[in-house]
């Protein structure tokens, strides 16, 4: 695979990273009762991370010789909700499709390109990290 063929897939990634930035920034406005304070920290805290790996993936497209584009993928999450669960089950919609598209590229990725292999790879451990948290949220409220 070409650089510009890794570009071709990062940048769509990229725009989904910066999707899910505005997602959790969106939905830390709309959270209240007791819980309010931990879970607007966590919400914020995942749209700062968010930006992180849109950061990370715009300096990978330049490093390998694209332009990234930074304009947020359009419509990826629901701005209205009934519950907690609701909006939960929106960001794991969005946290699976990111890490599916690392994990296809990392698929699709010769085995010589070890440098890129390594870095799809650390973006993967993140986001299995972040979908494995949001299902144990969604989880009856057990312990196990
Ligand atoms: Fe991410």
């Amino acid at each position: 695979m070409t650089n510009e063929e890794i570009c071709e897939r990062l940048n769509p990634i990229l725009a989904n990273e910066l999707a899910g930035a505005m997602m959790y920034l969106h939905y830390s406005f709309f959270i209240y009762g007791h819980a309010r304070i931990p879970i607007v920290g966590w919400l914020r805290s995942q749209s700062s991370e968010g930006m992180t790996h849109a950061t990370l993936v715009g300096d990978k497209i330049t490093a390998l010789g694209g332009t990234p584009v930074t304009h947020p993928s359009h419509g990826k999450f629901p701005t209205s909700f009934d519950s907690l669960d609701e909006m939960l089950r929106a960001t794991l919609v969005l946290e699976k499709e990111v890490f599916e598209q690392y994990a296809t590229l990392l698929r699709d990725l010769e085995d010589e390109n070890l440098g890129m292999r390594v870095y799809l790879e650390q973006m993967l451990t993140e986001e299995i990290g972040h979908i494995e948290e949001i299902e144990k949220m969604l989880s009856p409220d057990t312990v196990h």
